[in-house]
């Protein structure tokens, strides 16, 4: 089967570790559109690919539309890209939010797309670290044409797709923050209290780093 060609809204962390990974996966990026053409520009000739001032001039023509940018705008986005004749029949929208449902891209479906969520259960920073990162596991959501796109996606990425359950996105965010921002919380609490028993933070957060590195190994071996 070939490989759908993919137009990346919003060239922050997810959408450079995605776009860098599908295309070492063998996708063809075929446009990148950003709040600014700086970052759009980078991840573009990163890509080998044109960067583009307005989202639709990149989306129309793609078979997969991700849009990457942050949760807040993502709706806001799309209902501009919709409001350029940026969406077609048949098209594949996704965003990458842990948070927010497919209903978001309400106008892409509404201009005959087929919407989903392909989240990357995964931190990224930034950094080249991010693209191995991504072998991790995807939580996805939508209509099912979006769905069957997106597990093949999250499989050529190297990671392992699952579906929620229809509503369950808030309950799933919810346990990602349990086990990513509360570990942040944890490390930064305990390090201060090992302040007081005389440690430097810098030491502190090295030597708890260690146990909780011995901790997770011994999780994954349970
Ligand atoms: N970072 C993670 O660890 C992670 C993990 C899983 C999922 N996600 C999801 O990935 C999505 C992006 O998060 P992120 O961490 O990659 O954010 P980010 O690093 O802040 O990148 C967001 C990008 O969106 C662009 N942008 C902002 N407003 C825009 C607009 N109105 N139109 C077009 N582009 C716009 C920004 O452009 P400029 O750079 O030009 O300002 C920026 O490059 C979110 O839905 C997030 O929940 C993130």
């Amino acid at each position: 089967m070939t490989k759908p060609t993919i137009a990346i809204v919003g060239a922050g962390k997810a959408g450079t570790a995605l776009g860098v990974g599908l295309a070492h996966a063998g996708y063809e990026v075929t446009g990148v559109a950003s709040r600014t053409p700086e970052a759009a520009l980078r991840l573009a000739r990163r890509l080998g690919c044109p960067a583009a001032g307005r989202p639709q001039d990149i989306t129309r023509a793609a078979g997969v539309v991700l849009i990457t940018t942050p949760d807040r705008v993502i709706g806001e986005v799309a209902g501009e890209i919709a409001a350029g004749g940026g969406f077609a029949p048949g098209q594949v929208v996704l965003h990458a939010s842990g948070a927010l449902p497919a209903e978001v891209l309400a106008p892409a479906r509404a201009a005959g797309a087929a919407v989903g969520s392909l989240h990357p259960l995964q931190s990224f920073a930034g950094t080249e670290a991010d693209i191995k990162a991504l072998r991790c596991c995807f939580a996805l959501e939508g209509d099912a044409a979006a769905l069957a796109v997106a597990e093949r996606l999250a499989r050529d990425l190297g990671g392992e797709p699952f579906r929620l359950a229809p509503g369950s996105k808030p309950l799933y965010h919810a346990a990602a923050c349990v086990a990513s921002n509360y570990l942040v919380a944890l490390v930064d609490l305990a390090a201060q209290m090992c302040a007081v028993c005389g440690l430097a933070h810098e030491q502190a957060v090295r030597a708890l780093l260690t146990l909780v590195a011995g901790t997770v190994a011994n999780i994954e071996r349970l």
